[in-house]
């Protein structure tokens, strides 16, 4: 019925996408102490924090703090940066792998960024051939794949177009967002293979919000469709403080519990990476429910 890889990568944006949407604000220390946990779970990609304005998510105001004390020089660190101001913040820093994102739906780019889609990338582009003359990881994250909390259903070919730019351009990397967790499967399957058709030298990533709780169906979709890796978020934390309606990303545990029971390779320790959720659920606003993990952890 499946056709399996031996392994796929997770590439953990807890610290980023988990902690902006958080209400009380997570002390700096702690998110140090999240991010090492994390990594000792073994997850080697991951989304540090944000250069964004402090005004717009003052959770991530941090993160020139976290940036310098985070980076162990042997794991994918990625910042998220939005335009010059950010992507000069992160050459002032020593971190070598930056995200952009960008919208395919213009009502969302605005409220998100204060710019239309394509003001956004105009803005971009040469800031994104600039970072590959660098030598830089460039990973472009496409909100609103699938749906737009202000326009509704977004149609496939315009998400498709506008990953192509960003292909065209140089990117190594491609996120392709459920920003709002209302993809069905046959969605996710049908985009990503088209994705991965059209783009197959580019790394193609998934990343599902689980909303409607479909994010684990969708993932398995994706990996039906040719994908093998996936954005996920320790605790299911997450969600974008511009879309309305986005609840956390996919949990990092339960895909780890879903890939490993299934025989796929992920490289994270499930024990661990409940030692690094310990850290950090103290200081949140919301209620995470991991404790089944633990219970039958040494039956699985
Ligand atoms: P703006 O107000 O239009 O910016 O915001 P501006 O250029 O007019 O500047 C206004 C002020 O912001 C100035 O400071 C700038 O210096 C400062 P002031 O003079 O008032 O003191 N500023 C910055 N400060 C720090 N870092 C920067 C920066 N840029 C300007 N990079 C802006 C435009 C893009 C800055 C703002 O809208 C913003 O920060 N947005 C961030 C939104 C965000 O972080 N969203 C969440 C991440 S995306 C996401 O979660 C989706 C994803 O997970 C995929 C999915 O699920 O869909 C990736
Ligand atoms: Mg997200």
């Amino acid at each position: 019925m499946f056709n399996l890889p031996e392994k796929v990568t997770m590439i953990e944006v807890g610290p980023r996408d988990g902690l902006q949407n958080e209400k009380l604000f997570v002390p700096t220390e702690i998110k140090k102490q999240f991010i090492v946990g994390l990594r000792n779970a073994g997850l080697q990609e991951m989304e540090l924090t944000s250069f964004v304005s402090p005004k717009w998510v003052p959770q991530m105001s941090d993160a020139a703090e976290i940036v310098v004390d985070c980076l162990d020089g042997k794991t994918r660190n990625i910042v998220l940066a939005p335009n010059r101001k950010g992507i000069d913040r992160l050459y002032s820093s020593d971190c070598q792998a930056v995200a952009v994102f960008v919208g395919v739906s213009n009502s969302f780019n605005i409220k998100n960024i204060n710019k239309t889609t394509s003001d956004c990338l105009m803005e971009l582009k040469p800031l994104i051939r600039e970072l590959k003359e660098k030598n830089y990881f460039v990973r472009a994250c496409i909100s609103t794949a699938f749906y737009c909390p202000y326009e509704g259903k977004i149609v496939e070919s315009d998400t498709i177009k506008l990953c192509r730019e960003f292909v065209l351009i140089g990117v190594d990397e491609l996120s392709v967002a459920d920003t709002i967790g209302m993809a069905a499967p046959t969605e996710a399957f049908s985009l990503f293979t088209k994705l991965k058709a059209e783009f197959p030298e580019t790394m193609l990533t998934a990343h599902f919000h689980d909303t409607r709780k479909l994010a684990l169906a969708n993932i398995l979709a994706s990996l039906q469709a040719g994908i093998v890796r996936f954005d996920t978020s320790a605790g299911g934390l997450g969600g974008c403080p511009f879309a309305p309606g986005a609840a956390g990303n996919a949990a990092t545990e339960d895909v780890v519990y879903m890939f490993e029971r299934m025989g796929i390779d992920t490289g994270v320790n499930l024990a661990k990476l409940m030692d690094a959720i310990e850290v950090v659920r103290p200081h949140l606003s919301r209620q995470i429910e991991t404790g089944y993990y633990r219970l039958h952890a040494q039956t699985i």
